[in-house]
């Protein structure tokens, strides 16, 4: 989800949602800046790092003194080969030359026949949302299933300026606009085919599913049944409706598909403005004012003054069999409550199931979770999700890190309650803050995993916000990218060691640590990393949602774009930059490695001037793209 939003500058000023969460929510008192910076470097002197002038400096040349740099001369030359394409501020995709792209489905498009087709002057009505893709698309999956390929996709959000056009207010402003608004959120799972070249769905497929707000779904794990979940309309806190604000994804080796529910908070709202709202609901940002959503005007699960424990439901993974149709998903609540990013399954070394959890708020944690049962491709693996430990990441300013366990014992919180209140439970053993941890992403030959750190312009600012190793510049407006390697190359093990792999910067306009670390140029720079994600020859995806201003800190970057890095170099080169106003975010590959899959998400959002994929009269869509080689052959 891109910083700003048209549905939420419907509320109130041009801020960010983090900013809004942080009004609801304040950080600590701001300390003495400079305190904080001689405290890090004290650190760094005390670990014997060569320190250039001035404190962010010294930060600097320390990310490239950290155990496994890729800066050696033995590297290998980057793995996927092309010419690099420059930065643009197009309305359109643009690939390298031997590279082609098509439109696969946008939002709106029926995925039955008896929807209609997306009309451009009224954005729709709730009856064709129903039938329609959803909105805002971001992660998703290829699954083959009895020769079908389905594809599974999130639709994380909407522009309400967008959707509800045809409304001179441009908001939801009725009962049905609330029905309209909720259907074009939630997963959309279709069947797609390549004919001739071009992937395009199936309509009226057997797979073809939309999983809403208003789908029923089971709860399941240490949380079910708690009363912190508990509602007149489910007094044993066993089935929820809906899934929504549901982000990136993961994939399982059985076979499932993984949503991941992140801004959840802003969908919640009280009727009653003198409603307490709990330290508890503070810290995950719920306000008596919704983002501008309004779905509690005509929903009273989302009114918290009168279903108080509504908020509790929401903020988990969804696993969802997308080869059963009829299956009813189930909110995995052992992986915790927080504003989940994506969600990467790794296998250890023996066998049990571990996923990598991040949480998109600034001075958030990482999480890992490792299930109690082993996956074994022979039995029946469809519930190992529901219960298993939750760990919080740890840091250090030497390159080590650890997993700190989530247990009554090390928070004095049942386990239930580490469920719900996970971040609390964070807080309370000490896990790093992060600058926004987004996508994680596990390299498919070597136990080395990968987070992308989107930007953080609080860190430093706060005792609550430190900069620290993992986090090394205050105000930090373009992200980086860290990696860590577990101790003795297996997940299962809580000790690994870190480093950065890259800094993202624009030394076009800054010589100082804004530049970015060594691996990123004028020709490659950018901000903001969020989606990440290996193909299967071990090159690394990275998705920009970042500011496309193309001014000031950000001057040359052009519209939001999609990079290639070798981590055995730590080259990096633009492969794809999107059309005006996107965020890219979402990437699949299909089976015969020929196609890659990647999202393009609210072009032309805050009255930007995009009309992709269409021309001059068309009302901007966020759309799956298929980029292929011109020459048809596999590079992925
Ligand atoms: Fe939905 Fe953090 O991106
Ligand atoms: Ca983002
Ligand atoms: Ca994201």
């Amino acid at each position: 989800m891109s910083q700003l939003k048209s549905t939420h500058q419907t509320l109130t000023k041009r801020i960010s949602f983090d900013e809004f969460d942080e009004i609801v929510n304040p950080p600590k008192q701001t300390v003495d800046f400079d305190n904080i910076i001689n405290a890090v470097i004290s650190r760094r002197q005390a670990l014997k790092v060569v320190s250039i002038a001035g404190a962010s400096a010294g930060m600097f040349a320390f990310m490239h003194a950290t155990p496994f740099s890729f800066n050696n001369a033995q590297a290998k030359e980057i793995l996927l080969d092309f010419k690099e394409v420059s930065a643009n501020a197009l309305d359109t995709i643009t690939v390298p030359e031997n590279f082609k792209w098509d439109v696969v489905v946008s939002w709106g498009d029926p995925m039955w026949s008896k929807g209609k087709d997306f009309d451009h002057k009224t954005a729709g009505t709730f009856e064709s949302q129903l039938l329609s893709f959803g909105d805002n698309n971001d992660g998703m999956f290829i699954f083959e299933h009895k020769g079908k390929t389905i594809l599974a996709v999130n639709n994380e959000y909407v522009n309400n300026d967008l959707l509800h056009y045809a409304n001179p207010s441009k908001k939801p402003e009725n009962e049905n606009d609330i029905k309209k608004n909720k259907y074009a959120h939630g997963v959309s799972i279709v069947e797609i085919e390549n004919k001739s070249g071009k992937w395009k769905i199936v309509k009226d497929s057997v797979f073809n599913r939309k999983v809403t707000p208003d789908t029923d779904i089971e709860i399941t794990g240490p949380a079910r049944g708690h009363t912190l979940l508990s509602t007149d309309a489910d007094l044993r806190a066993q089935k929820v409706k809906g899934t929504f604000n549901n982000c990136a994804s993961g994939k399982t080796p059985w076979g499932t598909y993984l949503t991941c529910e992140e801004n959840f908070n802003g969908y919640f709202m009280s009727s009653d403005a003198n409603e307490k709202v709990s330290a508890e609901f503070k810290r995950y940002g719920i306000n008596t004012k919704d983002w501008g959503y309004g779905w509690g005007k005509y929903d009273d699960r989302f009114d918290f003054s009168k279903v108080p424990n509504e908020p509790n439901r929401h903020g988990y993974i969804v696993e969802i069999d997308p080869t059963k149709p009829d299956s009813t998903p189930k909110k995995r609540t052992a992986l915790g409550r927080f504003k989940h990013e994506n969600a990467e399954v790794v296998l250890t070394n023996d066998n049990r199931v571990v996923v990598y959890l991040g949480d998109d708020e600034r001075g958030e944690f990482v999480y890992k979770f490792i299930a109690d049962t082993k996956y074994d491709p022979k039995k029946d693996n469809s519930n190992i999700l529901e219960n298993g430990t939750l760990y919080v990441g740890k840091f250090n300013d030497d390159g080590s890190g650890s997993w700190l366990v989530l247990d009554e014992k090390s928070t004095g919180m049942k386990k239930a309650e580490i469920c719900v209140h996970t971040r609390q439970a964070g807080s309370k053993v000490g896990g790093t803050t992060m600058d926004r941890p987004e996508w994680v992403a596990s390299h498919p030959h070597k136990a080395e995993v990968y987070l992308a750190l989107t930007n953080n312009t609080n860190r430093g600012k706060s005792e609550a916000m430190p900069i620290n190793a993992a986090n090394p510049r205050a105000d930090n407006k373009y992200g980086q990218i860290v990696r860590w390697t577990p101790e003795n190359a297996d997940h299962a093990n809580d000790k690994f060691k870190w480093e950065i792999f890259l800094l993202a910067g624009n030394p076009k306009v800054h010589a100082n640590n804004n530049a970015g670390s060594k691996n990123i140029n004028t020709d490659n720079m950018f901000n903001s990393p969020d989606g990440i994600g290996f193909d299967s020859r071990g090159g690394l995806w990275i998705q920009s949602d970042g500011n496309y201003s193309n001014k000031g800190d950000y001057e040359g970057q052009g519209n939001n774009s999609m990079l290639y890095a070798d981590p055995q170099t730590g080259k990096v080169k633009r492969f794809l930059v999107g059309p005006i106003g996107c965020e890219i975010t979402g990437l699949c590959f299909s089976t015969d490695k020929k196609t890659m899959f990647v999202g393009v998400q609210h072009p032309g959002e805050d009255s930007s001037g995009s009309h992709f994929p269409g021309t001059k009269d068309s009302i901007p869509r966020s759309s799956v793209i298929a980029v292929s080689k011109k020459d048809n052959q596999a590079f992925l």
